[in-house]
């Protein structure tokens, strides 16, 4: 068994030295129709597929410390009659354009990027970058580029033009955090089966609050309610079913002295403790029911979660779990990773018995994965197709994301669509076909650093069979660095 696997292991898909290059900044805006096509895209596949991510891994010239420190620049790739169009605008922050006008770096990066000269320049500087760097949404008629600890931009969703900052009508605060990672539920039960996007912010201390809020489609704000757990909070993420939002309480600790003294970055300062266990938080979504509930199970780290779904008296959750999360470490370069040295981020399914407060978990797949996804209707629900972005190996070990993969939680079967050795993948989003039956007829969008020729390519992948070759590969004349979470939205904007 371990031959195997030491064979497998050294079959490797990868080449770190071309992996690297698709961590080059693209400082350029582009505005273009997509003309070197291979295949054919769908006529019905309408609407715009936002995508946000660092643009820039340097600022004149000093290198950031990790890409979690990168201005965000958001992609739209807009689809109409069978066309595509493609435009890029880096998010306008206050941050962005003063760093652009110096032509160096100003502020800490909250992953370890420092101000050049040293920690006598850092010291006591807390000062915050709103990058706006993680996660895109459309939602009564905004665009909004998200970054978890501060407040959303506002951007034009035709030209991507930065409106500002944008406080939700006076839902936030100046400084108020929302977090990156919202989900829509299809048909919320309090609203009579209308859609709405639930998201929350987090307010880390020795105990933590924890606020739900929830949008109807025109914006307006419909439920908001605040909960306080015990413990530091480092949540990322989180899942929503009809009745819950639930939380991954990660066991890690923060120390903040060598943040504020100059040394780390606050996101250095957070410290993955493997003894203690991860506490789940079910906060029920209807503000009148103050009965959170809390599961306790075996240590792991989890960033983002599948889905959830109720069923009978239990919960299950699917996640991607690290058994340990990686400390950035200072004077380190994110570029030099040895990835069989990290733990991979693997499939867990955990279910949760509301009668006798236990969980259960079970890995449903040993792959090194991350950025799932499935079909949007099926967002808390019980739901059979899930997608993800996967190594190329199913060693068990950790290596880029080279592959999309697709589960059949039902038969158990595996389909993988691999663009190795040159082709890595970012999150792949799902798109319904306009009045699907079947859950998985729809397509896959994932974009791809193609080492080989240094750029990217937005692939149309089959949601019903995987193996099949793309429906369309839509090659852009440059390369887009490898990026955090997009979104789809039906809407055309050209
Ligand atoms: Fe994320």
């Amino acid at each position: 068994m371990t031959n195997t696997i030491t064979k497998k292991a050294n079959n490797q898909s990868y080449n770190i030295e071309e992996w690297k290059r698709g961590y080059d900044s693209q400082p350029n805006e582009y505005e273009y129709e997509i003309k070197n096509i291979e295949g054919e895209i769908p006529s019905e596949l309408s609407g715009t597929l936002f995508r946000n991510g660092p643009g820039l891994l340097d600022i004149g010239g000093s290198a950031l410390h990790h890409p979690f420190d990168g201005d965000g620049m958001i992609s739209a790739f807009s689809f109409k009659d069978g066309k595509a169009y493609y435009r890029n605008r880096f998010v306008q922050t206050e941050a962005y354009l003063q760093e652009q006008e110096a032509e160096k770096i100003l502020y800490r990066g909250v992953f370890g990027t420092q101000k050049s000269g040293g920690w006598l320049n850092n010291i006591f500087d807390l000062k915050l970058k709103n990058i706006a760097n993680t996660g895109v949404i459309y939602w009564g008629d905004k665009l909004l580029a998200l970054w978890e600890a501060a407040e959303p931009h506002r951007l034009d969703p035709k030209t991507l033009n930065t409106l500002g900052i944008d406080y939700l009508d006076g839902v936030l605060e100046p400084g108020d955090a929302f977090a990156a990672h919202p989900w829509i539920d299809p048909s919320c039960e309090m609203d009579d089966g209308a859609p709405c996007l639930v998201n929350f912010r987090v307010d880390p201390g020795l105990s933590s609050k924890i606020t739900l809020l929830e949008f109807a489609p025109d914006g307006k704000l419909l439920r908001r309610h605040a909960h306080s757990v015990p413990g530091f909070s480092f949540i990322h993420d989180f899942i929503i079913t009809p009745q819950y939002a639930i939380f991954f309480q990660n066991p890690v600790n923060f120390n903040p002295l060598p943040f504020l003294f100059g040394i780390r970055g606050a996101g250095e300062c957070v410290e993955f403790q493997p003894d203690k266990p991860t506490s789940i938080i079910l906060i029920p979504r209807d503000p009148n029911n103050k009965e959170i509930k809390t599961f306790s199970v075996e240590s792991g780290f989890v960033f983002h979660h599948a889905n959830a779904f109720e069923k009978g008296s239990k919960v299950y959750i699917d996640s991607i779990a690290y058994q340990t999360l990686p400390q950035v470490q200072p004077n380190s370069n994110y570029k030099e990773v040895d990835f069989n040295s990290l733990d991979p981020g693997q499939l867990w399914r955990f279910t949760l018995n509301l009668e006798d407060g236990t969980v259960d978990r079970q890995m449903l797949d040993c792959r090194c994965c991350e950025f799932p996804t499935h079909n949007p209707n099926r967002v808390g629900r019980d739901y059979r197709y899930l997608y993800i972005g996967a190594a190329h190996n199913d060693t068990g070990r950790n290596a880029p994301l080279q592959a999309i993969m697709k589960l059949d939680l039902q038969t158990k079967e595996r389909q993988l669509h691999s663009f190795a050795p040159s082709g890595y993948v970012s999150e792949p989003i799902f798109v319904p076909k306009p009045n699907a039956e079947r859950e998985d007829a729809g397509w896959l969008l994932t974009l791809v650093y193609d080492s080989s020729k240094h750029r990217s390519t937005l692939a149309i992948l089959d949601g019903e069979n995987l193996t099949a070759e793309a429906i369309a590969l839509l090659h852009l004349k440059h390369h887009i660095p490898y990026g955090l979470h997009g979104s789809w939205c039906d809407k055309v904007f050209i």
